[in-house]
């Protein structure tokens, strides 16, 4: 127990870290531009790679372009299991500068924390920087599911749209060669346990006033590409009888899904957020929508019942087709790890209350292939997030800090 008590989070440099690093793509309006891998997220992980090894990890980045910083013990061996926390640098489109950016921030700051306590760590201590998590370029979690082997066939070489960059292109330019990419695989065994720190992104927490949310679990989630082709023509001369007009069946697919979804009565969400017309011109008729699906349920049934629905109203518009591009079983989060977070917010005094989460993590990808995993949550405030409102209070943030740097020397010193 001592060992645990005589780490101690700073606020401060918290705070500084997260809004410095916030600096790399903020926009006017105080939210953030920081597509994974464009220049702005490349300098802002330059920034942070330097933090890292100011701070006495030893940082190498592997093919997939995800930062690994490890503290080895003093004593003993460096090569057991070792006891990873992480999140992502990524941030969706005009999102806000906490998603993912306070996780690896709050990592760096335990790293600090333990380094000034001087205590001996028992174990390795890593910190996980992870590469688009958001899907930017395809369909998340690229970075952890690089690091496991679980990205599908060819998905670094597709393109999201016309003149995109595919994810090989972009680790080119961020120095990788993506003919080794398998180099970025790790074996699961080589990890005790993984930890994520995130804000919720809802406004449970927000609203009952309490600082720590334990996740529970993680929805599931598929992710599916749908393409609607027309005939393009002049928008001036086709008769309206006489056209194929790719977005007038692509609005009647997204129509029948909202509605399939609403009938389903169980938690289900689903959302097309990200759509393309080509040509993409007002004076043509468009000729060809992509636009991507994302959808996501606890409850696994719910979830792949949807399947056959989904191709039915596909399958009732002319020239269109449905692509499921990945499929995220939902997980739960492992109850040692849960138990020993309960216990640091115990011993800290610290309210906490059990949650579900409707975001996608890294976290999962740890889960999924059975490494002891939990995560942390924080509230937002109001739950706004995904957008340039997304705000918290750092003192959240610190004592969620301080409870992530409890548990994960709670966990050094067990014997999971
Ligand atoms: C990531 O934020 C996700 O839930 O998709
Ligand atoms: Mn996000
Ligand atoms: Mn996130």
């Amino acid at each position: 127990m001592m060992l645990v008590n005589k780490i101690r989070v700073k606020e401060s440099r918290l705070k500084k870290d997260q809004c410095d690093l916030a600096r790399f793509g903020r926009e006017e309006n105080g939210g953030l531009m920081r597509p994974a891998l464009s220049a702005v997220d490349r300098e802002a992980r330059r920034w942070f790679k330097d933090r890292m090894r100011e701070a006495g990890l030893h940082v190498r980045e592997d093919e997939a372009a995800n930062l690994i910083g490890r503290l080895n013990p003093t004593q003993g061996p460096s090569d057991e299991p070792c006891v990873a926390t992480g999140s992502h640098i990524d941030a969706v489109p005009h999102g806000g500068k906490f998603d993912g950016a306070l996780g690896i921030c709050a990592g760096l700051e335990v790293i600090r924390a333990i380094q000034e306590s001087g205590i001996p760590i028992p174990c390795p201590i890593e910190l996980l920087v992870f590469t688009d998590e958001e899907g930017g370029h395809f369909a998340g979690t690229f970075g952890s599911r690089a690091m496991f082997n679980l990205l599908s066939e060819g998905e670094i070489h597709r393109s999201k749209s016309d003149g995109q960059p595919s994810l090989a292109e972009d680790l080119r330019r961020a120095g990788k060669d993506p003919k080794l990419i398998s180099q970025a695989v790790r074996s699961p065994a080589e990890f005790r346990a993984f930890l994520e720190l995130h804000i919720e992104q809802g406004p449970l927490l927000d609203t009952m006033g309490v600082p720590v949310g334990i996740v529970e679990g993680i929805v599931g989630i598929d992710r599916y590409f749908i393409q609607v082709k027309g005939r393009p023509g002049h928008a001036g001369t086709i008769p309206m009888h006489l056209r194929d007009d790719a977005l007038v069946k692509a609005a009647r697919i997204i129509t029948a899904v909202n509605d399939a979804l609403l009938a389903a009565g169980s938690d289900i969400v689903g959302t097309i957020g990200e759509m393309k017309v080509y040509p993409g011109a007002f004076n043509i008729i468009p000729g060809i929508v992509d636009m991507y699906l994302d959808l996501r349920s606890r409850n696994e049934s719910a979830r792949l019942s949807m399947r056959n629905i989904l191709q039915k109203i596909i399958d009732s518009v002319e020239n269109a087709r449905i692509e499921l591009i990945l499929s995220k079983p939902g997980v739960t989060m492992n109850p040692t790890i849960m138990q020993a977070i309960m216990e640091s917010c115990e011993e800290q005094g610290t309210p906490f209350q059990r949650i579900f989460s409707g975001a996608g993590h890294d976290a999962m990808t740890f889960a999924t292939l059975g490494i002891p995993t939990g995560m942390i949550f924080i509230p937002c405030l109001e739950g706004k997030s995904h957008c340039p409102e997304e705000d918290i209070h750092f003192e959240d943030a610190a004592v969620g800090t301080q409870i992530l740097a409890d548990t994960m020397m709670r966990i050094a010193a067990s014997s999971l």
